[in-house]
């Protein structure tokens, strides 16, 4: 098992092996009481049973809250509901919130977690490479609004962090690649090695391997805690995890969203790295790279949407500040920085 310490407005130990939902009430610092264990519809027929288990055998009175699945549940009728279903139960603020669940799951209960009685425990069980990797450890919780998404949330960090990769294995091959273009986005930003063992070892071809699995989440997760412990509240360099993401976002956008997350990204991070080399400060062998990992895994290293398609949507989400654009620009596979790029030039970067 590995343990990785965050050290933010609140200190937590993320746990990360195979069968730990089963081990849940050691690795869990709160004492029993009332355990609402809240997860999605896909997520609980698989998992629900063993958590709320092993926190049975640990002395907690179980409670189950199911949502649908996807990021309809991050919406103010979801919001509502659970903290109606809270208040209903005598929830306390002795008592915990298990997030049994991916993103989604995770960011609506932190989120209910930090405003029902002004604040209580919770716990993120993650579910999905994503929720692994990026979404469980750094306190960002939030629900969507009609007019974007994450538009009403809290930093509210979680009590502990506890993946079992065991539930991985469930994943589908699409879903698995997205966490894994999040992966990739870690190395290319912090980490040569786990680049190269990205390029050596490819998740998607040895899912099953689980130990390679915890030794991958690990380093992620130490880098993601290295950045949070410097900048909780995103004012600064907690941006750099924002890597490929700004293109990434104007990619869903133009695809009305049928293109999922990751593979956004993944794309994202091509075209900005492209960008990085035609504005000097990256070498094409960097690309050259990148785009063989990408590929190796399935994700795609271009959109089929045009700049000007692309710079509008990012005018529409309000990402360009006059005529710059600010990226995050790799300058070595471990390195990267922020680049103020004018509109004109980005516009040549992207053609051709
Ligand atoms: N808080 C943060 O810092 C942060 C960071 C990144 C993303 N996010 C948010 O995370 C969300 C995306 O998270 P996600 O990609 O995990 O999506 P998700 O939670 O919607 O999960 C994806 C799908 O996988 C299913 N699933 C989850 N675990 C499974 C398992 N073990 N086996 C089988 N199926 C499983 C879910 O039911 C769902 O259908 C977005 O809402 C995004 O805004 C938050």
């Amino acid at each position: 098992m590995e343990k990785i310490i965050v050290k933010a407005s609140r200190t937590y130990q993320v746990s990360i092996g195979r069968g730990l939902f089963s081990q849940l009430c050691a690795l869990t610092p709160c004492h029993p009481g009332i355990a609402v264990i809240v997860s999605d519809e896909v997520v609980a027929p698989w998992y629900m049973e063993m958590v709320s288990a092993a926190l049975k055998a640990g002395g907690y009175h179980v409670k189950n809250f199911i949502v649908p699945q996807g990021e309809r549940a991050k919406s103010f009728i979801w919001y509502e509901k659970l903290l109606s279903f809270l208040a209903d139960a005598h929830i306390t603020r002795s008592d915990v919130i298990f997030a049994l669940g991916g993103g989604v799951v995770g960011d609506l209960s932190g989120f209910v977690a930090s405003s029902y009685l002004r604040g209580i425990p919770y716990i993120q069980l993650p579910t999905t490479l994503l929720a692994a990797v990026d979404s469980s450890v750094g306190g960002k919780t939030a629900i969507n609004l009609p007019e974007g998404k994450n538009l009403v949330g809290a930093f509210y960090q979680p009590y502990a962090v506890i993946m079992d990769t065991n539930s991985l294995q469930t994943l589908d091959a699409d879903i698995f690649a997205d966490g894994c273009a999040e992966i990739i986005k870690y190395g290319l930003l912090a980490d040569e090695s786990l680049f190269k063992l990205l390029s050596q070892h490819v998740l998607t071809k040895n899912r099953e391997d689980t130990a390679l699995l915890e030794t991958v989440i690990a380093r992620c997760v130490a880098i993601k805690r290295d950045i949070v412990a410097q900048d909780e509240r995103d004012t600064g360099i907690r941006n750099l995890l924002n890597l490929g993401h700004t293109f990434g976002h104007a990619i869903e956008k133009c695809s009305g969203f049928s293109i999922r997350h990751g593979h956004a990204v993944a794309a994202g991070m091509a075209m900005v790295t492209r960008v990085a080399v035609r504005h000097g400060i990256c070498d094409n062998q960097v690309l050259e790279k990148l785009k063989s990992v990408l590929q190796e895994y399935g994700l795609p290293v271009s959109s089929e949407f045009s700049p000007d398609s692309l710079l509008s949507a990012l005018r529409s989400d309000k990402k360009i500040n006059g005529n710059v654009l600010r990226l995050i620009l790799p300058q070595h596979i471990g390195s990267c920085r922020i680049e103020e790029i004018p509109l004109d030039k980005l516009d040549q970067y992207l053609i051709g």
